[in-house]
């Protein structure tokens, strides 16, 4: 079966929402927002807890330029990129959030709009909606995406491999054409069948990795789908070494690394060994708890190798007065409760964990990838503006911005019609092509996807985490290849399903991360290797005056 639109979006988290709802303004345009979970909620972006930046009081163009710039150690490319967010992103935030979407984002008492901090800004600029931002910018733009009747929101949807003219057409010749996405292979979870979804431009919005390491504050979701089908395709990725940790999750029994939002740290919450040391106040004088991430979460690894703490401790219960604690940070509340401890009497446990990957399908300033025909957006994509280190709460506002714009993209008359003329007839593009032995084979076992995949996240974040170097990213390479072996004859010979779909994106995702870490021996940001040569500075503050 050939689903046919002019447009196919995979993934609806915020960039996905925000390219549909850009392209369905012309309600001739048929739009396919595609997503493999039941409930099209169900995204990266549903569990933000920190906020969106926006332009706070006394802030200017400049400083948050600066700040971007300089939490990504300099490595933002092109700057002109960070430019363009800070510059259009807060007005998109007040168009399409706040004025179209309905989002309500906090006030304080006197009604004017309450701006958070996070580590790494300057001054409070983030709009936020408790700690459940994300959920609260999904629930609007959900509905207003689902009012839109030319807009299909496909769930239960995996989408297998993008499909262009070179790996897929019936033409011969196609193959010396450059490469040109038409759409993809999509496994529908009611029928366990493969449909071709053809499209004139496909956007790529299937969000990050951060399942592919052991310890991770992001949902099952994030398991490099659109990295590794993206790289099938043939287009360029790149960055894909600066993988981020978020400072602080929650380190108990059952919590499943649930984040704390670092907003606690902007509301005053301090980081503390266990006997009571305020170790950051030594490594960034000038910042303390609010240094960039990546500083903070080196800084907490260090404490914990060197002295062997098994977490370190941050105190929010000091910082703030306790009747407020539940209502500024829900999430954060519930989840402590639910591992029994109350953060209103008791410091917060925590470690780093994976939380979003800087790099990506590279992509110019309208989420225009190498691939004709293939756009990428969020944080599939690498825009170049996270540079080594993403400064917080610029994830959404980058999803939101390059939704938009390439959305506005295809959306032009001139562009719509260049990708008309490129679109063969559907007949050129075959139906799905099982491998042959795969045809009537079993179902995954499901023990053994779960043990390589797991045996591929404790690969990462043993070899490939926090801190690296030649020999663990070496014994990575090694066993990555190893298993890819035994993963790809797995997929050849079992019948297809969204488990192995993401046990062989989850292992090439890692392997991308791995072999990008291997090549570059010089540490910046968050790719810190232990023996290659460094382009971070010796402090913070000097980073700063280097600006
Ligand atoms: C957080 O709330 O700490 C996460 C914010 C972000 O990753 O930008």
């Amino acid at each position: 079966m050939a689903i046919e639109a002019d447009v196919l979006v995979i993934g609806c988290g915020i960039a996905g929402a925000a390219t549909a709802l850009r392209l369905s303004a012309d309600t001739q345009r048929q739009v396919v927002v595609l997503t493999r979970a039941e409930d099209a909620l169900e995204s990266n972006t549903r569990y933000a807890q920190g906020g969106i930046v926006s332009r706070g009081i006394d802030d200017s163009l400049e400083s948050l330029v600066r700040d971007m710039l300089d939490a990504t150690s300099g490595l933002a490319e092109p700057p002109g990129a960070v430019r363009l967010l800070a510059k259009e992103g807060p007005a998109l935030v007040r168009k399409r959030l706040m004025d179209d979407a309905g989002v309500a984002f906090d006030r304080d008492t006197h009604g004017a709009l309450a701006f958070g901090r996070e580590g790494g800004h300057t001054i409070p600029r983030i709009l936020h909606v408790g700690d459940m931002t994300g959920k609260a910018i999904m629930d609007g733009l959900l509905s207003l995406l689902r009012a839109r009747t030319n807009v299909q929101l496909v769930t239960g949807a995996t989408a297998v491999d993008l499909i262009t003219s070179s790996h897929h057409s019936a033409d011969p010749l196609a193959v010396y054409q450059p490469i040109r996405c038409h759409g993809a292979y999509v496994l529908d979870s009611l029928d366990g069948r493969v449909h071709r979804y053809l499209a004139k431009a496909t956007v790529l919005a299937a969000g990050g990795i951060g399942r592919v390491y052991r310890h991770t504050t992001n949902p099952p979701g994030a398991r490099g789908d659109g990295l590794a089908m993206a790289s099938r395709s043939g287009a360029r990725t790149i960055n894909t070494e600066y993988v981020q940790f978020h400072p602080t999750t929650l380190a108990l029994p059952g919590s499943n690394n649930a984040l704390i939002s670092e907003a606690v740290r902007g509301e005053g919450a301090k980081l503390l060994t266990p006997d009571g040391r305020h170790f950051m106040a030594q490594v960034a004088p000038k910042w303390a708890d609010l240094a960039p991430r990546d500083v903070v979460s080196r800084a907490i690894h260090h404490e914990m190798v060197e002295h062997g703490y098994p977490h370190v401790l941050l105190d929010l219960a000091s910082a703030m007065p306790k009747a407020q604690i539940p209502e500024r940070f829900p999430t954060v509340h519930a989840s402590c409760l639910a591992a029994g401890l109350d953060p209103t009497e008791e410091p917060i446990p925590v470690v780093p964990a994976a939380h979003y990957h800087c790099g990506g399908v590279q992509v110019d300033t309208y989420g225009r990838s190498t691939v004709q025909g293939l756009y990428a957006v969020g944080e599939v994509s690498c825009t170049g503006v996270h540079g080594a280190n993403r400064l917080p709460s610029t994830s959404l506002l980058e999803g939101l911005l390059w939704g938009e714009r390439a959305g506005a993209h295809i959306a032009s008359r001139e562009q719509s019609a260049a990708l008309a003329d490129a679109q063969p007839a559907s007949a050129d593009l075959p139906s799905w092509q099982p491998v042959s032995s795969a045809v009537h084979a079993e179902g995954a076992d499901h023990v053994l996807v779960f043990r390589d995949q797991r045996t591929i996240q404790n690969i990462m974040w043993l070899y490939v985490g926090l801190a690296r170097n030649t020999h663990r990213l070496k014994r990575a390479l090694k066993d990555l290849n190893h298993l890819w072996e035994m993963i790809d004859d797995f997929y050849r010979s079992t019948r297809l399903s969204d488990e192995l779909v993401g046990l062989r994106n989850t292992a090439q995702a890692a392997w991308i991360i791995t072999s990008a870490a291997w090549h570059n021996r010089r540490s910046c940001g968050t790719h810190f290797r232990e023996d290659g040569q460094s382009r971070t500075f010796a402090s913070l503050d000097d980073t700063e005056s280097r600006l």
